[in-house]
């Protein structure tokens, strides 16, 4: 099987450095090793992380609130192509990040290219501490990365295309019907005005409380149907700082070390899963957190794309 793998070293879409060193701790750890030995992947990998310096504007004052816009919108652009490049051909694409912002590039590409490929809209899950789908008028902090899927589904959309983020068309777009999310314990109250009136679907910790995270997920893919392809989006601060201590914005109350690996896991045995993005490991945050949450963002990786226990 063909994987095309991306390295996206920004820490733009919020504001403490560090996140941008992920995806080479990721591959120092053995990652891409690993996949290549144990899971026997066929990788495509340009063997950089990219961090775009070409694209960077000099100059990037706050826009409808948006701290950065320009050089999130530089980014994501430049890396919706890339991965739209690998999925067009039938590779599974893993993107290593990076802040959240970057799924508005990965997920604009898949979709893209699976409406191409099968003439079908994509499902997206979602699983963090955060729904991410602030508007850039409702927004608390102005980070990006507490936005990105107001953009990907149209709900943050630009007025004209001359303007930053007006290079999203609907066909990099996903469906709000097509979203779940799995882990929320940290929804700001516009975001849950959203989340209700949109009527898009969410696992919050109180359910998985409640139900158990085996029946979550097959309430969760029940909800997407068979035969979608999927694209997981995995915000490593939806594992409880127990696991994951060195990221941005770590929320107490999160799912363990299993839990995350059994959501990728369950998705991976779909069959349907066409991309992952692993995002929000920040190897600089914490001493001794570090190198714990470099390996619990392997194993979540090693899951989704099929390493089993037995
Ligand atoms: N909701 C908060 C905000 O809008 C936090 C977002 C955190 N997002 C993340 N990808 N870690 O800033
Ligand atoms: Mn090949
Ligand atoms: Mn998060
Ligand atoms: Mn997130």
């Amino acid at each position: 099987h063909e994987l095309g793998l991306v390295a996206v070293g920004f820490s733009g879409g919020q504001c403490k450095p560090g996140v941008d060193a992920a995806p080479m701790a990721l591959i120092e750890s053995g990652l891409v090793s690993q996949l290549k030995a144990d899971l026997e992947y066929d990788i495509h990998f340009d063997d950089q992380v990219h961090v775009y310096t070409e694209q960077m504007p000099k100059d990037d004052p706050d826009y409808r609130g948006m701290k950065k816009p320009r050089a999130v919108c530089a980014v994501t652009k430049q890396l919706s192509n890339q991965v739209y490049e690998h999925a067009k051909q039938g590779r599974f694409v893993l993107t290593l990040g990076g802040d959240h912002s970057i799924a508005i590039g990965t997920i604009s590409g898949t979709a893209k290219a699976v409406r191409e490929r099968t003439g079908r809209d994509m499902a997206v899950i979602w699983v963090d501490a955060h729904a991410d789908i602030n508007t850039p008028e409702v927004s608390g902090s102005g980070n990006i990365h507490g936005m990105p899927v107001a953009f990907l589904t149209g709900l943050a959309s630009e007025p004209e295309p001359t303007k930053p983020f007006g290079w999203i068309s609907d066909e990099h777009k996903i469906s709000v019907k097509k979203l779940v999310y799995i882990g929320l314990r940290d929804v700001d109250r516009a975001e849950k005005k959203i989340l209700r009136e949109q009527g898009i679907k969410a696992f919050s910790m109180h359910d998985i409380d409640r139900h158990g995270i085996g029946r979550v997920m097959d309430m969760a893919l029940g909800w997407i149907g068979s035969d979608t392809p999927i694209h997981l989006s995995f915000d490593i601060d939806a594992l409880d700082p127990m696991w994951a201590p060195s990221t941005g914005t770590a929320v107490r109350g999160g799912l363990t070390l299993r839990e995350g690996d059994f959501i990728a896991e369950c998705v991976h045995e779909t069959g349907s899963l066409v991309a992952l993005d692993l995002v929000e490991v920040n190897p600089s945050l914490e001493e001794q957190g570090a190198a714990e949450t470099v390996r619990a963002g392997v194993s979540i990786v090693r899951c989704a794309l099929g390493d089993t226990l037995l």
